[in-house]
């Protein structure tokens, strides 16, 4: 791809005006940046599989500033979906819903079904909102690094390789949206784990299933994701720890002194904000290992396992 002049800005409308020439840019969301096209623009949507070096056979979320923007794009939706949706969104919440035959295969691989989301982040809901049609947007990194939480990352990523990147500052949660095959309203199933806790996901949906590893119920589980290129290593107790050379450590507890970068956090949602940009600074400074304390299996913990686990399989 030709190399041009990234944009780094604050201006909802300069961001605007780059979608509505076909062009592709990167804008912040709650859970991570996003890599945005116009649902109409079937140039901008192979920009993005391009610039991201996405398979073709990944589909892609489609993001809406609100509840009416869904009628060109799902039909039949069942009660649990609109439970779902009103409890959920605006927020971290994705539903894979029947969809419309207008969508492009580009959006959903072929599949028939659509990936949407309503975002709770102002400038995405104003962005989607100044455009007037719907955004695709996968999470804006390269494919298989961790995705990016702040507008630096995204240069790090693309920087020549897009015309813009709308600066939001940090986003809050720091991991991807949950997403949840609401096809069958008697079968409610999580396909990823995300920033939605699975408890309060099954509050609303008693029933609801975690199957976060059926590929072919989700293309994206099927491919490697989230990896630093330093080695991650998964440990209970800092204790473990036995060698000390440009290593690195994130955990609740401290670990040993001789640890040269160390990031104590003290809850599960600390946790998920800095995660992917620690692994990002410790790739920076060139460490060989990160070891990682699991934290226990319940509440965002649950995620936080699903993304050490595969930074962690090399
Ligand atoms: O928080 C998020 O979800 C971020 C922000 C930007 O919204 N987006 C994101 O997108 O993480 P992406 O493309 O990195 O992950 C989307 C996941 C993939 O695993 C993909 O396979 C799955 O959703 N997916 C998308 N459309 C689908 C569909 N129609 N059926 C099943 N899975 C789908
Ligand atoms: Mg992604």
């Amino acid at each position: 791809m030709a190399k041009m002049h990234t944009l780094l800005t604050l201006s909802v409308r300069s961001a605007a005006e780059f979608l509505n020439k076909q062009e592709i840019i990167a804008f912040p969301t709650e859970t991570v940046y996003g890599l945005a096209g116009r649902i109409d623009s079937e140039k901008a949507l192979n920009k993005i599989f391009q610039a991201k070096g996405r398979p073709a056979d990944n589909p892609l979320i489609v993001h809406i500033y609100c509840f009416e923007q869904l009628s060109g794009l799902a039909e039949n939706l069942n009660p649990n979906a609109l439970k779902l949706i009103e409890n959920f969104w605006p927020g971290p919440l994705t539903l894979i819903l029947e969809g419309t035959k207008q969508i492009s295969p580009l959006i959903n691989a072929g599949l028939g079904t659509i990936a949407v989301r309503q975002p709770k982040h102002q400038m995405a809901l104003e962005l989607i909102e100044e455009v007037g049609i719907p955004l695709a947007a996968p999470s804006a990194n390269l494919s298989g690094k961790p995705s990016g939480t702040l507008a630096k990352h995204i240069l790090e990523d693309f920087d020549g390789l897009i015309p813009c990147i709308l600066d939001g500052g940090a986003t809050i949660h720091g991991l991807e949206s949950t997403v949840v095959n609401c096809q069958k309203p008697e079968e409610i199933n999580i396909l990823r784990l995300g920033s939605i806790p699975f408890e309060a996901l099954q509050e609303v949906i008693p029933n609801i299933k975690i199957n976060n590893n059926n590929k072919s119920a989700s293309p994206g589980l099927k491919y490697k994701h989230y990896a630093p290129r330093a080695q991650v290593q998964l440990i209970n107790c800092p204790k473990e720890i036995n060698s000390f050379f440009e290593c690195a450590y994130i955990g609740f507890e401290p670990a040993h002194q001789n640890i040269q970068k160390q990031k104590i956090i003290n809850s599960n949602e600390l946790y998920a904000a800095v995660l992917f940009a620690f692994f990002r600074e410790c790739d920076e400074m060139g460490f060989k290992t990160i070891f990682c304390q699991m934290p226990q299996p319940s509440g965002l913990g649950l995620t936080l396992i699903d993304r050490l686990l595969k930074a962690s399989s090399h």
